[in-house]
């Protein structure tokens, strides 16, 4: 049975903190919000608990999961920071930015499946940075949705994908920006993007100097996550670059979602004013649409820029690479 605790997302009830660290403590698993999507926690020292995140989600037991802390003190506690780390840190955490750094020895093969590194991140959604304060552990989380499917921006898409395979559910309300985190990989001289999210490359980049894209496979397989399709709906998704003509005769075997109104005729659509609004709300539309009687969900294929990096990654992944 999975338990359901509404907490408010300025002041989280410290008896609903005090009872998800005990579950946590126990080996037990706990979804909470974070500014990105839901994560579905497991004591990040705990192997068999960690184990258990893993057959919830039906999840690739060779794709590893971010550990989440926090503070970076406590991040140093699991990963080695140089100099470099230790300002990104301390420049842009608490935040929705994942560095992959060589792990400790305490961090459990289950977290890592196996690799040398570790990715951690300091979430700032104050119900996640409550939580990790409370615990004496780290928590590790991966996005709480059944592999492959759109990660979870509230609640209910937690339970509607986990049914009884989480022991409680932080309920916070929706998720601020509803893209996962922008990883990067900081073990090497330059540092490599293993997937954007919803910290800007840009920002980065201005701190960092240049970032490099993964390219072919070598760099693929550093971030195991990115092999799979991924953040998909049940229907079939094509995408539309709003400078092409927009397919007209789909009608009412479509449904639509972007930030323009299409000009051809669809079941129904869903429309979002900028691309932040998008990202936000781009899972929990797929979400929705898929449960219309239609054939097919068409998206807008968004400018790259900004969060835009991400939305495109996303829509990809969803769509198979299925353009228009
Ligand atoms: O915003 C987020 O990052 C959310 C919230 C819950 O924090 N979490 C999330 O976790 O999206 P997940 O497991 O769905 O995605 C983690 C990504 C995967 O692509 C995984 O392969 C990559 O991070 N990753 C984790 N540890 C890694 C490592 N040591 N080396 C390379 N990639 C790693
Ligand atoms: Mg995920």
């Amino acid at each position: 049975m999975t338990v359901v605790l509404k907490v408010d997302r300025w002041n989280p009830d410290r008896r609903a903190l005090a009872e998800a660290r005990s579950v946590l403590s126990s080996g037990g698993l706990v979804a909470f919000p974070t500014e990105t999507v839901y994560g579905l926690g497991a004591n990040g020292l705990m192997g068999d608990a960690v184990s258990a995140v893993y057959k919830a989600k039906g999840r690739p037991s060779d794709n590893p999961l971010i550990l989440h802390v926090g503070s970076p003190e406590d991040a140093e506690k699991a990963a080695f920071a140089d100099a470099r780390a230790r300002s990104v840190m301390k420049s842009f955490w608490p935040g929705p930015l994942t560095l992959v750094l060589p792990a400790r020895p305490a961090v459990p093969k289950e977290v890592t499946a196996g690799l040398s590194t570790v990715g951690i991140r300091m979430p700032s959604h104050p119900v996640a940075l409550a939580l990790l304060q409370e615990c004496p552990f780290p928590v590790a989380a991966p996005s709480a949705n059944a592999s492959g499917r759109p990660s979870p921006t509230d609640a209910a898409a937690v339970e509607a994908d986990l049914k009884d395979g989480v022991n409680l559910i932080l309920d916070g309300g929706p998720t601020d920006l509803g893209l996962e985190s922008t990883v990067i990989d900081m073990t090497g001289p330059v540092p490599i993007l293993l997937r954007p999210g919803g910290f800007p490359l840009e920002a980065l980049e201005d701190f960092l100097g240049p970032v490099a894209l993964p390219e072919g496979e070598s760099e693929l397989k550093r971030s195991p996550g990115t092999r799979y399709r991924h953040y998909a709906p049940i229907l079939p998704m094509r995408l539309w670059p709003p400078e092409d003509p927009f397919p007209l005769k789909l009608g009412e075997k479509a449904a639509y979602v972007g930030m323009i109104s299409p000009k051809g005729k669809v079941r129904d659509s869903i429309i979002f004013k900028d691309p932040a609004a998008y990202a936000r709300g781009l899972f929990a539309a797929m979400r929705t649409l898929e449960k219309l009687p239609v054939d097919l969900i068409v998206a807008q294929w968004p400018r790259e820029d900004g969060i835009g990096l991400a939305l495109r990654d996303r829509l990809i992944r969803a769509s198979g690479g299925d353009i228009h």
